[in-house]
């Protein structure tokens, strides 16, 4: 598949998108403490979505090939889980550090987004983890430009992640995204300078370091969907939405909530 280059209704449908994505995050920011379900979690966000937002949560009934529909509207991995926690009727408890994970689809276009959030006071060695990983997913997205290459951005979040004593998680990546959910190219979090696909503006792609405290390793449940860390190392998450520019990048899914910016950027 070629990756596709939006064109300008495509980036102002996708802005669109993408700042719902992110506001369901900020909705759900407060409900995200000790004793609430993700089952909740869940039906607060397709809810807001549906109701309020007017937009489709984009994972439920998703079934990429090889996968039973997922069954639930959003994403909730919460310590050892990686990503694509299946919200259940577990509640989360004090020092818990879990990922909610967003796409939503409006006018026919997906915005995806995700962040972590810490329930009560996780242990220091979690909540850094939680920083490493927002920080090697700016480092990441500082690399966007025309001329640069998907290998400049994955070789600086593994340099940065493996620095801080961290693993890179190999086996799920970024992704194109506009009308569909997953498009080409394949945004690797790891990988050499200079290799891989050369960006051009207009091109459009999440960026979503899975960072372990452990090894890379990773392993599915056997609900067919919840990957962990192999050796139950915690794990963190943060995605955004990019677009390529002429000049750099943009951000499709910030909002008024979108935790501040690392000042190095
Ligand atoms: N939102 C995830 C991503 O960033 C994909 C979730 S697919 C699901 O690509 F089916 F698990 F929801
Ligand atoms: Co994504
Ligand atoms: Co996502």
């Amino acid at each position: 598949m070629a990756v596709s280059i939006k064109n300008q209704q495509d980036i102002e449908k996708m802005r669109i998108a993408g700042k719902l994505a992110s506001e369901v995050l900020d909705f759900i920011t407060p409900y995200v403490v000790h004793g609430v379900t993700t089952d909740q979690l869940d039906k607060l966000c397709h809810d807001y979505m549906v109701d309020v937002q007017k937009t489709i949560p984009a994972p439920l009934n998703y079934a990429p090939g090889g996968h039973k529909p997922y069954p639930k509207s959003i994403c909730t991995s919460i310590n050892q889980q990686i990503c694509h926690g299946v919200p259940s009727d577990k509640a989360l408890k004090n020092g818990d550090i879990v990922n909610l994970d967003i796409t939503v689809i409006k006018d026919g276009y997906h915005g995806d987004t995700s962040r972590m959030f810490c329930v009560g006071d996780p242990s220091i060695q979690a909540k850094r983890l939680c920083e490493i990983t927002y920080q090697a997913m700016w480092l990441g997205i500082s690399k966007v430009k025309p001329g640069a290459t998907l290998g400049d951005i994955g070789h600086i979040i593994q340099t940065f992640a493996e620095k801080n004593g961290y693993s890179v998680v190999r086996e799920f990546c970024g992704h194109g995204i506009g009308k569909a959910f997953h498009e080409d190219p394949q945004v690797l979090h790891y990988g050499k300078p200079g290799t891989g696909l050369k960006l051009q503006a207009g091109m459009m792609f999440t960026i979503e370091p899975m960072i372990n405290a452990g090894k890379r390793d990773i392993k599915q449940m056997p609900d067919g969907w919840t990957i962990v860390t192999k050796d139950r190392s915690l794990s963190a998450q943060w995605e955004h939405t990019i677009l390529v520019t002429d000049t750099g990048y943009e951000v499709m899914t910030l909002s008024d909530g979108s935790p501040a910016i690392p000042d190095f950027i």
